[in-house]
């Protein structure tokens, strides 16, 4: 493999060093590129041919549909690991000893609660507010709370009560935006129940009945979590690096993250897929008929939930998820036309030349929102979900990008405006 990369311009030839990553990845160092060649910039819209900096949290190879968190094959993991497990991996580098898994457990749970001031921010909220816009308020707001997390300078156990708090009370607000938005009384977090048992009784029990959880919705929740938790350098991810990268504090970063996922290119997809089964539904559920609206490249409909940005041929996430969605539906006895109407699609998706020869296979958010549904979780709540899963992966690249004091990021541009000229007072001409 080559050293260098030759680069001739002007007449003049630059050497620029070649990076390979442990699964040999190749890139070409342009750090002193601009510098180097008397101000030439590169110009990669979307950053699709970019590296943002070196990472050793997650590895993906979006053509042999591989992800890995810390080196594990995300498909051990998902049958193997807990939810928390796999944050405490993804966070500290090494799955936890049992004896560091519980402790890390009793720090999430003691401190579940949110500060009661909070629930007056909730009650402020009008019951249509989308649950992505509270709880990316609600997470920035905690730093009102905790001002010792705002010195950038603090020190790693500070570092680490922010994340245990991030961690244990996430779930709290997500469920409490739940209940806001329904009008029904919050629920309290029960230090006796797992977290995902802890975080499905916040969001479904009322206080007036005997409430108990599915262990096969929390099995699937757990797994839902686990394959959202990381995927390297995503619009999200990358958001919550280049607000640390100011040293803001980790709420506030977090908090940017959420905003980030909240777009429908992005986490948004996950609630896309729900309301497209819901106009296919509406319209009478002709499944052939939106099929070939898909394909209508005069239509602007597009199928929501297939395909990937990353992955060529398959989401690895999707081939495990697909299993756990049909393992809840089955269990639940889930009997939803909208379902059958997803059923037909991801058929029509797996053996319709149009959509294999275009690699338009279901991807996790396809199965994902369909598991949402069946376990009742509103269709407007698929985002924050995914909010819960991906928030050990923005902490642990946050603190990696921290720990390696990767500067500010700060891109630069091609400008296309006018050229200097002069004022001219055409207001009162
Ligand atoms: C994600 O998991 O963040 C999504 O698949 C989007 C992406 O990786 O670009």
């Amino acid at each position: 493999m080559s050293e260098i990369a030759k680069l001739e311009l002007d007449g003049n030839s630059y050497e620029l060093p070649i990076i390979e990553g442990t699964e040999n990845e190749k890139g070409i160092d342009i750090s002193k590129l601009r510098g180097g060649t008397g101000g030439y910039i590169t110009l990669d819209p979307g950053f699709k041919n970019t590296g943002s900096t070196k990472s050793a949290i997650t590895f993906l190879d979006g053509e042999k549909g591989i992800l890995r968190y810390r080196g594990y094959p995300i498909e051990q993991l998902a049958d193997k690991a807990s939810f928390l497990e796999v944050s405490y991996l993804l966070i500290e580098g090494e799955l936890p000893t049992q004896q560091q898994l519980t402790e890390f457990k009793e720090s999430i749970t003691k401190h579940t609660l949110v500060h009661e001031d909070m629930k007056q921010f909730f009650e402020a909220y009008p019951a249509k507010a989308h649950p992505m816009g509270v709880v990316a308020s609600m997470v920035c707001s905690l730093s009102t709370f905790y001002p010792e997390s705002l010195d950038p300078n603090r020190g790693e156990v500070a570092v680490d009560l922010t994340i245990h708090r991030l961690i244990a009370k996430l779930p709290t607000l997500a469920a409490w935006s739940h209940k806001n938005a329904m009008r029904h009384p919050f629920m309290y977090p029960k230090n006796d129940l797992g977290y995902c048992e802890n975080f499905l009784h916040m969001m479904f029990a009322m206080p007036t009945e005997n409430n108990t959880v599915d262990p096969v919705v929390v099995s699937a929740l757990n797994k839902l979590l686990i394959l959202h938790a990381d995927h390297e350098q995503n619009c999200s991810t990358s958001t919550v690096r280049v607000v640390g990268s100011s040293h803001a504090n980790l709420y506030a970063s977090i908090s940017a993250g959420i905003s980030a996922l909240w777009g429908p290119l992005h986490g948004g997809a996950n609630q896309a897929v729900i309301e497209m089964l819901q106009q296919i539904y509406n319209d009478g559920g002709d499944v052939d008929k939106w099929v070939a609206k898909a394909k209508d490249k005069n239509d602007p409909f597009r199928l929501m939930g297939f395909g990937h940005r990353v992955y060529k041929n398959f989401d690895p996430r999707a081939t495990i998820i697909k299993k756990s969605c049909d393992d809840v539906l089955a269990k639940l006895g889930v009997n939803d036309p909208m379902l059958e109407i997803a059923k037909k699609l991801e058929k029509v998706a797996l053996e319709d030349d149009y959509f294999k020869s275009r690699n338009l296979y279901p991807n996790v958010d396809f199965y994902s929102g369909i598991i949402y549904k069946a376990i009742g979780i509103p269709t407007e709540m698929f985002t924050v979900m995914f909010v819960l899963g991906r928030l050990p992966g923005w902490i642990a690249q946050w603190k990696e990008m921290r720990e390696n004091n990767e500067p500010i990021g700060r891109p630069r541009q091609i400008y296309t405006g006018e050229n200097a000229r002069d004022y001219v007072n055409i207001a009162n001409r």
